[in-house]
C-alpha cells in the first residue's frame, strides 16, 4: 500500500534507511557469515563473473569494481549476452547472478549455462524461493522487502550493500589470484576522501592529533588513522547517511530548474561509473527524456561531440580520483553544458567547480556511490513528476521480464 505517498517509487526511495538496515544486520565484520558463506567458505574462488540485467547489472558492475580493488579478478556481463556467448568458466570460477526478482529470463538462462559448466553458482536476490535462488548452488538474500514500482530503487542500494559485504567476505577468505597492485589500491580506498586525498593520507600517517580534533575536521581519512575505522564502520553508518540524502530537497529543485534540456548525460568513474549508468537508466525510464550514462574518461572519445548548452551533465564524485572526473567535467563545461555535481560534503573543490551541487555525508568512497545514487533516484522521480509520467508503471516496461 502506498499510504500517504502518491507513488510506490517515492515510498520505496524513502524506505531505504530501513531496507538497508535489514540488508546489513548481523553481516558486518571479518568473522560474520553471509547467508550460505561462513568464514573460509569462498577461499578457493579465483575469479568471479557477474551476470545480470538492467539495474541489477549496474549493481553487479559496482560489485565487480569492489572485487578488483581487492585483487580478485571479476567481471560483469549482461545476462542476455552471457547466455549465448559466455566467458570461459572453471571450477575456480564463481558465477554470481544478481537479480531482484530471481525470475528474469535472461539471467536464469545465464545461470543455467553456468550450472552446466564446472563453475560454482550463486544467486544474489530479493526473493526467497525464486527460480534463481532454487537453481543456483547457493543464494544470498538482499532483504530489501517487496518492491512494487517498476523502477528499481531500494533494491539497487541493497544489492550494492550486499555485494560490498560479499567482497569483504571473499577478501577475508583470501580468494582471488590478484597481485599486490589491487591490494595497494585498497590503501587509497581507505584514506581517500575529497580532492586532497594524498594530503589527507600524509596528514593521517604523521598526525598525533586526537581522534576528537580529527573528527571535528570531518575527514574519514583522519578517522581511520586514529580509531581504526574501516569500510565496516562506513557500512554501519550507511542507513543514517541515506536518511540524510532522502530528506534533502536539492534534487527536487534541480528537476524544476532543468526541464527543457535536449539531453541528460550522467558521468562517473570507478564505482561512480555504474552509478552514472543507473542514474541515466532511471531518468530515461520514468521521464522518457533522452539520458545516457558514460565513463567520465570516455566523453572525449566521442560523446563530447553531442555536448551543447542544452546538455545537462550530471557528474558523480565518490571521493576517489575526483580530480580526474573534474577534468572531464571541464571538457563539458567549456562547451557550455550546465554541470550538476553529486558528491561528498567535504569535496569543496568539486562544489566550487560545478554549477549545482548535491552533497551527501562523507563516507568511504566505496559506499559513496550508494548515496550519490539516492540523489539520482530523487532527480529522476521529481523530473518525471513534473512531466506527469506514469512513474510506477512506465510505458512499455514490466517489473519482471520473464521472456528472453
Ligand atoms: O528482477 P531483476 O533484477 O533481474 O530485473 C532486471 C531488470 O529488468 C531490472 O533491474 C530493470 O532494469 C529495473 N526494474 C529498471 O528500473
Amino acid at each position: 500500500r502506498k499510504g500517504v505517498y502518491s507513488h510506490f517509487m517515492r515510498k520505496e526511495i524513502d524506505e531505504q534507511p530501513t531496507s538497508l538496515r535489514q540488508t546489513i544486520e548481523g553481516r558486518i565484520g571479518d568473522e560474520a557469515a553471509l547467508d550460505a558463506f561462513p568464514p573460509g567458505a569462498l577461499a578457493d574462488v579465483e575469479t568471479v563473473v557477474f551476470v545480470a540485467c538492467g539495474t541489477s547489472y549496474h549493481a553487479a558492475m559496482y560489485g565487480s569494481v569492489l572485487l578488483r580493488r581487492r585483487g580478485i579478478f571479476a567481471t560483469a556481463m549482461r545476462a542476455n549476452e552471457f547466455a549465448h556467448d559466455p566467458t570461459p568458466l572453471s571450477d575456480r570460477t564463481l558465477v554470481v547472478a544478481v537479480t531482484q526478482s530471481g525470475e528474469t529470463a535472461d539471467t536464469l538462462a545465464s545461470l543455467r549455462v553456468a550450472n552446466a559448466s564446472p563453475a560454482r553458482t550463486l544467486a544474489v536476490t530479493n526473493v526467497i524461493g525464486s527460480s534463481a535462488a532454487r537453481e543456483a548452488d547457493d543464494a544470498v538474500f538482499i532483504r530489501a522487502g517487496p518492491e512494487i514500482g517498476v523502477a528499481a530503487t531500494k533494491t539497487f542500494s541493497s544489492q550494492v550493500a550486499t555485494l560490498s559485504l560479499f567482497a569483504n567476505r571473499l577478501e577475508c577468505d583470501g580468494a582471488g589470484i590478484g597481485t599486490a597492485l589491487g591490494r595497494e589500491e585498497i590503501g587509497d580506498r581507505d584514506t581517500a576522501v575529497g580532492l586532497d586525498a594524498s594530503a589527507d593520507r600524509d596528514t593521517a600517517a604523521n598526525s598525533d592529533r586526537s581522534a576528537d580534533s580529527d573528527a571535528a575536521e570531518g575527514t574519514i581519512a583522519a578517522r581511520r588513522a586514529t580509531d581504526g575505522g574501516t569500510v565496516s564502520d562506513a557500512m554501519r553508518a550507511l542507513p543514517d547517511d541515506v536518511a540524510t540524502v532522502v530528506a534533502d530537497d536539492g534534487a527536487a529543485r534541480l528537476a524544476e530548474r532543468y526541464t527543457d534540456a535536449d539531453s541528460y548525460f550522467f558521468i562517473g568513474r570507478g564505482v561512480g561509473y555504474p552509478v552514472a549508468l543507473e542514474g541515466a537508466l532511471k531518468f530515461k525510464e520514468i521521464t522518457y527524456e533522452h539520458a545516457e550514462g558514460f565513463a567520465a574518461g570516455e566523453l572525449k572519445h566521442g560523446p563530447l561531440a553531442l555536448v551543447t548548452p542544452s546538455t545537462v551533465v550530471v557528474a558523480v564524485f565518490t571521493g576517489r580520483d575526483d580530480e580526474r572526473t573534474l577534468h572531464n567535467v571541464r571538457e563539458a563545461q567549456s562547451r557550455g553544458a550546465p554541470i550538476v555535481g553529486v558528491g561528498p560534503e567535504s569535496a569543496t573543490e568539486v562544489r566550487d567547480a560545478v554549477d549545482q551541487y548535491l552533497s551527501f555525508p562523507d563516507t568511504d568512497p566505496e559506499l559513496a556511490g550508494i548515496l550519490a545514487n539516492v540523489h539520482l533516484q530523487l532527480l529522476a522521480y521529481h523530473a518525471a513528476e513534473i512531466r506527469d509520467r506514469a512513474i510506477d508503471k512506465p510505458r512499455n516496461l514490466a517489473k519482471s521480464v520473464t521472456v528472453e
